[in-house]
């Protein structure tokens, strides 16, 4: 297939048709802020979290690099002032989901890593979400409700790559959460513990309980590493 010669930050970048920026960006190793999208297959960009934000010429608004399609031509710049503004205050509206006690949690997510990369101030904007008591009704993955900061990558993992559709984000405004089968607690729901919604939460709300016990990351990102709770064999059925 004939690639696509784009440009980002004044580099030279063969894209593949169909890429996004984010996905080029990441095939020629530069490593674009973004926190929803994934590049696990059949993961679908969301755009909802807005820490991707690039500038793209001609475009008069900022972009989400993850659900903006390479074209010939395409000069992307991610570290203009406004860009870099932007995406900081995004990070930070972000945080205001979280509780100052989760933010200290899960100081080595990488909701956290983004926080102290894009030089957000957490405490910006307080708090918003309502505060929920942890959901540890799973036997190996407990829920952190505190700790969401409702981006929907869970729901979207669970539904898109492991067709299982066992998540939701329920209520509106500050009620807005994460829900198992509108409503049942997570070990009582039709979860069939894949562990997805573990890998892919970037904030650690969902997290193995085997590797919060053992006091190590609060959250598992790296591709095909498991965190199925029961065999460990990782076969990500
Ligand atoms: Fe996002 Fe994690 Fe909350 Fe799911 S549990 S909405 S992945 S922060
Ligand atoms: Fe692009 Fe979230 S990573 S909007």
């Amino acid at each position: 297939m004939n690639s696509i010669l784009i440009e980002i930050d004044g580099r030279a970048v063969h894209a593949q048709p169909g890429q996004s920026l984010l996905q080029a960006a990441a095939a020629a190793g530069l490593d674009l802020p973004h926190l929803c999208a994934s590049t696990r297959a059949g993961f679908a960009p969301i755009g909802a979290c807005r820490t991707c934000l690039v500038e793209v010429e001609g475009a008069p608004d900022l972009v989400p690099a993850c659900r903006h399609q390479v074209a010939p031509g395409l000069r992307a710049r991610t570290d203009t002032p406004r860009a870099l503004k932007v995406r900081r205050l995004a990070v930070e509206l972000l945080a205001s989901e979280m509780s100052a006690e989760a933010v200290a949690r899960h100081r080595d997510s990488p909701f956290l890593e983004l926080v102290a990369r894009t030089g957000a101030d957490p405490e910006r904007f307080g708090r918003r979400a309502a505060s929920r008591a942890p959901d540890a009704s799973h036997p190996g993955i407990l829920l952190d409700p505190d700790a969401c900061i409702r981006c929907g990558k869970c729901r979207m993992g669970c539904r898109d790559v492991q067709v299982n559709g066992v998540i939701a984000l329920a209520g509106r405004g500050s009620e807005l959460h994460v829900a198992f089968d509108a409503g049942a607690v997570m070990g009582e729901s039709r979860c069939a513990s894949c562990g997805e919604c573990a890998q892919v939460c970037p904030t650690g709300a969902l997290a193995p309980k085997a590797l919060l016990e053992a006091g190590g990351r609060s959250a598992v990102t790296a591709e095909g590493e498991t965190v199925c709770p029961f065999c460990s064999v990782g076969c990500r059925v």
